[in-house]
């Protein structure tokens, strides 16, 4: 499985970078908006450090936006791919940037259906938000198993992106059903590593070796 990170921040992005433990990076627009910067210079500069996919996303409601500004972005670096949300004119640029060999990871998706449409279009990536499913009393991750079971059925080419990811078990559940990628929020790698009995196993080790003679 691999791991991608969800944040526009770049600070944040290089410390997982400097322990081989990002694959990709997904923005949005509420995510750029936290780092003070205009969005292009910021996807720029992640690009710089990140050897792999970087979502950013269109803004445009109608597929000729879109298509435009997926063009636009594809010119400004060969590793962006172009984020537009789950809905009949995003298909429409779907289709149509595919055929043209640009990326696309269609967002904001919330159900299987959607999902099948987004694979014939010949989107790359589609992404599942399971913890706005949770938040609704929805089970997230029975939509991952779904979209995976479905694509598995016909050998569709799209890879699930598991999104909006609240916590460690999300992870684990999308590494179980056998999710193509997932893309975490900074403060949940972390909490991935973190266990309290290997901090007591460390301060023990530390406490024992004080005792042996040198
Ligand atoms: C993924 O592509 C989205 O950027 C993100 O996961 C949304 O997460 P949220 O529901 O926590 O905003």
């Amino acid at each position: 499985m691999k791991l991608f990170l969800d944040t526009a921040n770049v600070e944040q992005i290089k410390r997982y970078t400097d322990m081989n433990l990002c694959d990709g990076v997904t923005t949005n627009p509420t995510l750029v908006a936290r780092e003070n910067a205009p969005a292009e210079e910021i996807y720029m500069r992640i690009a710089e450090i990140v050897d792999g996919p970087i979502s950013v996303e269109t803004i445009s409601l109608d597929a000729d936006g879109i298509i435009e500004e997926g063009r636009r972005f594809a010119d400004m670096h060969k590793n962006f791919v172009i984020k537009i949300p789950t809905m009949l004119e995003g298909l429409r640029a779907v289709s149509k940037l595919s055929s043209e060999g640009i990326k696309t990871n269609c967002t904001l998706c919330f159900s299987a259906s959607q999902a099948v449409l987004v694979a014939k279009a010949g989107a790359t990536y589609v992404s599942p938000f399971v913890g706005r499913l949770d938040d609704g009393g929805h089970e997230g991750m029975e939509l991952i198993a779904d979209i995976m079971q479905i694509y598995r059925n016909y050998d569709y080419q799209t890879e699930v992106i598991v999104a909006s990811v609240r916590h460690a078990l999300h992870v684990l559940d999308s590494a179980r059903i056998g999710a193509h990628i997932v893309t975490i929020p900074p403060g949940v790698v972390d909490k991935l590593i973190k266990h309290p009995l290997t901090d007591i196993g460390i301060a023990q080790f530390l406490e024992d070796y004080d005792k042996i003679p040198k």
